[in-house]
């Protein structure tokens, strides 16, 4: 399971902290920056990470930001991209398991790390639970070829 990583200036320690948690969990991580505190603009990582799931290069991403809301809304341009932001463990997991989610994203200023973990842990932990929740992702994928 590769799972690629993408963050903003604001969310350079958290990233680590996740890495290394993920890393441990035997996860493969490729991490696409940034590494820098100086300000940056999170559309460039939110586009990056997003076309690397997109193309299968990663079978997952995680974005942070401050918020993980500007990320999440670069990510969500790329085509086949489902990402969602969450601050608790309870709608990463049923975004996996309704929506198929194949990106995460979070806040660096709204979630403390051990909370982003669990977020984390609970969202790779779920699956998707097809049926009734396919037709509906195919609903929401099929407004991209129109
Ligand atoms: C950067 O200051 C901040 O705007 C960014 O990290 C993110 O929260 C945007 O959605």
């Amino acid at each position: 399971m590769v799972i690629v990583m993408g963050n903003d200036h604001s969310a350079v320690d958290l990233k680590h902290e996740i890495k290394a948690h993920l890393e441990a969990r035997g996860y493969e991580v490729r991490d696409f920056g940034t590494d820098s505190r100086e300000s940056c603009d999170y559309a460039y990582y939110g586009e990056k990470v997003g076309r690397a799931v997109a193309a299968g290069e990663a079978d997952l991403g995680i974005l942070i930001c401050g918020t993980g809301v500007g990320i999440s809304l670069a990510a969500n341009k790329v085509k086949g991209i489902r990402a969602c932001v969450c601050s608790e463990p309870f709608s990463a997991k049923l975004s996996k398991m309704h929506n198929d989610t194949n990106i995460l994203a979070f806040g660096a200023r709204v979630v403390g790390s051990e909370l982003a973990k669990m977020i984390v842990d609970e969202w790779l932990g779920a699956k998707f639970e097809g049926g009734r929740h396919q037709r509906r992702v195919d609903q929401i994928m099929e407004i991209e070829n129109r």
